[in-house]
């Protein structure tokens, strides 16, 4: 085949490479400006993302199964520094950490891996992959050309291409990574920070080639990646991208097959024929690698998911739903799509296409070698209308925004717009009995507890908890004369909190007094309200609530949470009083995080109520109960419906924040899948909980006695609580 190729740039890319002492193995995956080359044999290459923490590994080999007979080649992960290194020089590689795991499944079931390194990966993944240590490390700047990050960086990708090649995991070692990246999605910080990014983009490169793995590297949306690596596009569309080489392949590392949910926000939908379509649409176009982002997207387990306001599912309207099954009719629709492309994969790797023009919105590509491999997409791009196009002789009919697959030139196997795969419906069925609940209110402290530090001013949330809670208490005493006029007004004065976010909950004398939280764009918040208080000292207690970290933006390490003020009294006799500076008081996590309420041992410490003692809509309250296992093999969730905000766990494992009181805003409703596709064009649940139902993993349960504890912020009722069963 290769003597056939038309192509003019010729294999630039092989390299020998000696790993250990022991052996000296030929590098054997190589690329050109058509196609990645394994073992010499030229590729179309279908991968997918599964991201190994999203779920456990009891999962993955039914997800990579399922990956498989959808027609992928290759499973695509990020690297996930702050699960792999969560204290400085202390590994991880556990559970749904086992990486190494990961990957001999993934080549046991006779894939290859794609490994995103980063070390930076965004993800919507809590600081964008960063452990939360490497903000406090001196000096450091991140993702710039600054000695503290590159070293830190350097380090922990060494770690993992070591580890890799310590258990032969590389192509040319017999393993199934053909390919890995370095960095993610850079390009458009360096356009923004100029010269220093340009020099890390140089160092970045240079570091990782001298890693020496054997196989390519790729830089995605990365315009000046430096040769040999690669540079990608990610996008929901990416067929007019052109490679900065003529001699490096046509990448789409990231197909969007969703998009992410943010409490606050709707579910967003893509459909199905339009995903196809953007895929045969880059393949026509020279495409030779396309990667699902995602596959499967699973669930933002603990506390993982990243700021603003992720949910804990990331479902992403993968063709593989977050519970593990299958989302049709994308699958198949998908699965089939592969199958037409697998069938042109001959015609399409021995050349380049000659298009055809029929008119501003009709093509056919066609892809005819010297050996007699004829392959044609025949295209229709009008987002409503369908069109006829003659090709060779013969007519053929294009539904709108849709492409035809003819492997042989004649016979059209597939259409992207045509869905033959049968659709399924998601359904929740209540299981087992009544949960019976037991409740205890957690304590609000105030400025005297003795163990709180105390700090003059405000200080950042992040600095003071290093994100080993969601919460961090504000507590100061105001002393309040008895001459205050107010006092005799009924004027109550009004209190004032400007909180850089995501979340406060104010308490006067232990009184709750108010809740504020953060929009989608904008996590700042405001608290302002007339407040009782006394003559004499009075207690405000403030709980600022994290609600997971930014992943993106330019500096996002600098980006500040908590109370940072000003705070203000107003309608005193002095007029306003500034609290700002006065003496603070900071007590980290809540009484039940300090006690271990969410397991069995630590829930021994506290008294809880039950019967018609159970705490109902009452804020910050504990609430535990035990359930058996429901019987069967569907995936299970617990249905919060019923609750406000706050965190979850089964037998200890945390299974993330709830946060169902947040209603989806936003526009819904019907949409056509023709025209071009944004994630805000098909988007679902609009007036509903942004999230519902949170799954519970079944490798997480024992037959009975599964200990549930769930954390409530905001007040909610607990009995409104169900087990259920997820079908499709
Ligand atoms: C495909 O590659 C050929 C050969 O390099 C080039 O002439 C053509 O413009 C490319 N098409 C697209 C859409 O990038
Ligand atoms: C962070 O904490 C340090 C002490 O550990 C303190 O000196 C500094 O002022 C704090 N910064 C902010 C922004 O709160």
């Amino acid at each position: 085949m290769w003597k056939m190729l038309k192509i003019n740039n010729i294999l630039l890319f092989i390299v020998l490479v000696s790993f250990f002492s022991c052996c000296t193995v030929k590098a054997t995956v190589s690329y050109d400006g058509r196609s990645f080359l394994i073992n010499g044999q030229r590729k179309i290459l279908i991968s997918g993302s599964i991201h190994y923490p999203r779920s456990t590994p009891q999962m993955w080999p039914d997800l990579i199964q399922k990956a498989k007979d959808g027609g992928l080649d290759v499973i695509q992960t990020y690297v996930f520094w702050n699960v792999h290194e969560p204290s400085p020089g202390k590994y991880n590689f556990e559970g749904r950490g086992d990486i190494v795991k990961f990957i001999k499944l993934v080549k046991a079931a006779g894939l290859y891996v794609h490994l995103r390194i980063g070390p930076y990966i965004c993800a919507e993944w809590n600081l964008g992959g960063f452990p939360v240590w490497l903000k406090y490390v001196p000096g450091i700047e991140f993702r710039t050309d600054n000695e503290p990050f590159k070293v830190a960086m350097q380090g922990f990708v060494t770690k993992i291409v070591n580890l890799m090649k310590s258990e032969n995991l590389f192509e040319p070692q017999g393993g199934p990574i053909i390919m890995s990246q370095i960095e993610n999605e850079y390009g458009p910080v360096e356009w923004e920070i100029g010269a220093p990014g340009k020099a890390y983009t140089k160092w970045t490169a240079d570091m990782a080639v001298a890693q020496n793995t054997g196989v390519p590297w790729v830089m995605c949306k990365q315009e000046d990646a430096p040769d040999p690596i690669v540079d990608s596009c990610n996008g929901f569309y990416c067929e007019g991208f052109i490679p900065n080489k003529p001699y490096k392949p046509k990448m789409f590392t990231e197909v969007w097959t969703g998009w992410y949910t943010q409490y606050g926000g709707p579910a967003p939908h893509r459909p199905a024929e339009d995903l196809a379509f953007a895929v045969a649409r880059f393949i026509h176009n020279n495409g030779s690698f396309f990667n699902y982002y995602m596959y499967h997207g699973g669930t933002n387990f603990g506390r993982t998911a990243s700021g603003l306001f992720v949910t804990t599912t990331y479902d992403y309207d993968a063709p593989i739903d977050e519970y593990g099954l299958l989302n049709e009719p994308k699958w198949g629709h998908l699965r089939d799509l592969h199958k037409a492309i697998n069938q042109c994969e001959p015609a399409l790797v021995s050349t380049y296409p000659t298009v055809i023009w029929y008119g501003k919105n009709q093509e056919a590509h066609v892809f005819k070698s010297e050996s007699g491999d004829c392959a044609a997409f025949l295209s229709n791009y009008d987002p409503t209308y369908s069109a006829k196009v003659t090709f060779q002789n013969v007519q053929y009919d294009l539904p709108p925004w849709s492409i035809s697959i003819l492997p042989d030139c004649k016979t059209v196997v597939y259409n992207t717009a045509k869905v033959s795969a049968p659709s399924s419906q998601v359904k929740m069925t209540p299981v087992g009995d009544q949960l019976s609940w037991q409740s205890y209110i957690d304590e609000t402290p105030s400025a005297d507890d003795s163990d709180a530090l105390e700090m003059n001013g405000l200080w950042e949330q992040i600095n003071v908890t290093r994100d080993s809670s969601d919460y961090l208490w504000y507590l100061t005493d105001v002393n309040i004369g008895s001459d205050e006029g107010f006092l005799k007004s009924g004027q109550d004065p009004l209190l004032t909190v400007v909180s850089a976010g995501h979340a406060l909950h104010v308490f006067i004398n232990g009184q709750p007094s108010g809740i504020v939280y953060g929009e989608l764009d904008n996590p700042k918040i405001t608290y302002s309200s007339n407040v009782k208080l006394r003559a004499g000292i009075n207690k405000i207690s403030l709980l600022s609530v994290a609600v997971g970290l930014a992943n993106v933006g330019v500096h996002f390490e600098t980006w500040n949470t908590g109370v940072l003020g000003p705070i203000t009294l107003q309608g005193l006799n002095e007029r306003t009083r500034d609290l700002t500076k006065q003496k603070w008081t900071y007590k980290v996590g809540l009484k039940g995080e300090s006690l271990s309420l969410n397991t069995v041992s630590g829930s021994a410490s506290v008294e809880w109520a039950e019967g018609s003692l159970l705490a109902q809509k009452q804020p910050l309250t504990w609430y535990k109960t035990s359930f058996s296992t429901p019987e069967g093999n569907d995936p299970v969730a617990i249905d919060m419906g019923s609750m406000g905000k706050g965190q979850i766990w089964v037998n200890g494992e945390n299974i993330g924040r709830h946060w169902p009181g947040y209603i989806a805003k936003g526009s819904c409703g019907d949409c056509s899948y023709g025209g071009t596709f944004t994630e805000k064009k098909c988007q679902r649940d609009c007036g509903q909980p942004s999230q519902r139902w949170y799954h519970i993993p079944r490798s997480w349960l024992n037959p009975s006695q599964n200990y549930l504890v769930v954390f409530e912020e905001w007040g909610g009722d607990a009995t409104g609580i169900t087990l259920v069963r997820r079908t499709r």
